[in-house]
């Protein structure tokens, strides 16, 4: 016999979802010159399909995606999977604020109670008990909080731990009030178009829901907060990419659609349909290599994530993400790096004139 749907999920049927996947992702340059931060793959996933199936496994199924002037790439990446969910994209013109990005959203979302999720943000466990406590509580927003050692680099809360709500809100203080970071993922109601009408730019030019919300505990209404289970990574820097990646490989599961030839594996590893794996080569999870790829001769250690048609020949790699398409030739040892797609290293014979480079802008080389 078919259970009959439970009230609160009854309630977050009819609840939206918004991602954030606008903005310009300079502290990741270059890889963002050709595509978005969102679409980074960590784990070989792109960091807006975690989002995206936190809200499905949530139950939400209805998602808007906020895109920016690079938005054709994240239309075709989202489209190519078959989503539990209707999935609609939002053009913003300019990343002019996450309460631009909201504002602009508004057809969208109507008068249902929503979840904005910051597509570059990655969450341990999800989002469904936040979910489900938003829904079933009558605050106008929640938020979830997390302790940090920078918090001057995020939006900090002040909160009175026994009502378990908050009192402050403040983006990037010079002198946090404390060391309580909002993560990126706010469960809001339609109250907060009403509250962003009402605030100007700040002095970094762009309209901070962290002052809509502030205007919202300023005016009598109720923000609440959870703490964060487990970890949570903000994937704005190329250091954050390979600690969210160590992170997601911890609990990768092992399964070799691969062909093994005089090779060795240790470890949890995954390796994708087509990959051959040969020559002596040592794979020592956790490790992902996807689907088409050769490595030969080579060694690849713990915490490396390789893209589909990648080659590795006689090099080791180990804490790395490699995107699809690369070659890597001879390379001797690659230790904590994030590689573009359709890269090329190789060990020059002729290099008594000195070492070849030919790199883009923005480009970070250690020799
Ligand atoms: O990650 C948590 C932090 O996220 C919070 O602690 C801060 O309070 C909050 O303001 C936000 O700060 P960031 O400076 O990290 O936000 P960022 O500019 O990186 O934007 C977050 C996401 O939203 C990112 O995926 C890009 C997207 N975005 C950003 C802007 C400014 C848009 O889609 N449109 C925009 O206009």
């Amino acid at each position: 016999m078919l259970k009959a749907p439970s009230e609160a999920s009854i309630k977050i049927g009819k609840m939206k979802g918004l991602i954030l996947s606008g903005g310009h992702g300079t502290r990741l340059r270059p890889i963002t010159y050709s595509q978005q931060k969102q679409l980074i793959p960590v784990a070989n996933k792109p960091i807006l399909f975690y989002c995206i199936e936190d809200l499905i496994n949530a139950g939400i199924k209805k998602i808007g995606i906020i895109v920016g002037p690079n938005k054709e790439l994240v239309i075709d990446t989202v489209r190519s999977v078959n989503w539990d969910a209707d999935i609609e994209f939002i053009y913003q013109e300019a990343p002019l604020g996450l309460a631009h990005a909201v504002k602009i959203s508004e057809e969208f979302i109507g008068k249902d109670k929503f979840v904005m999720y910051l597509g570059d943000n990655l969450l341990k466990g999800g989002i469904k008990n936040f979910v489900e406590d938003f829904v079933n509580s009558d605050v106008e927003a929640s938020l979830l909080l997390t302790r940090v050692e920078n918090p001057e680099q995020y939006g900090v809360a002040l909160v009175d731990e026994q009502k378990k709500i908050i009192i402050k809100l403040i983006e990037k203080p010079k002198k946090p009030p404390s060391n309580l970071s909002i993560v990126g993922i706010y469960g809001l109601t339609s109250i907060i178009f009403k509250a962003i009408d009402d605030i100007k730019p700040s002095w970094r030019g762009e309209l901070e829901i962290t002052d809509a919300l502030h205007w919202l505990i300023e005016s009598g209404y109720q923000v609440r907060y959870d703490m964060v289970n487990g970890w949570w990574k903000d994937t704005g820097t190329p250091e954050a990419i390979l600690e969210a990646n160590r992170l997601i490989l911890d609990n990768l599961k092992t399964e070799n659609k691969g062909k093994m030839i005089n090779s060795k594996i240790k470890g949890k590893v995954s390796i994708g349909e087509k990959t051959i794996i040969k020559e002596e080569s040592t794979i020592i999870g956790p490790v992902i290599i996807g689907k088409d790829c050769t490595i030969s001769g080579s060694y690849i250690g713990p915490n490396t994530s390789i893209g589909d048609n990648g080659q590795i020949i006689n090099t080791n790699v180990e804490d790395s993400i490699i995107l699809e398409g690369t070659k890597i030739i001879d390379a001797g040892k690659i230790v904590e790096s994030l590689i573009g797609k359709e890269v090329c290293i190789e060990k020059s014979d002729h290099l008594s004139g000195g070492k070849k480079f030919i790199i883009g802008d923005n480009s970070k080389v250690g020799i």
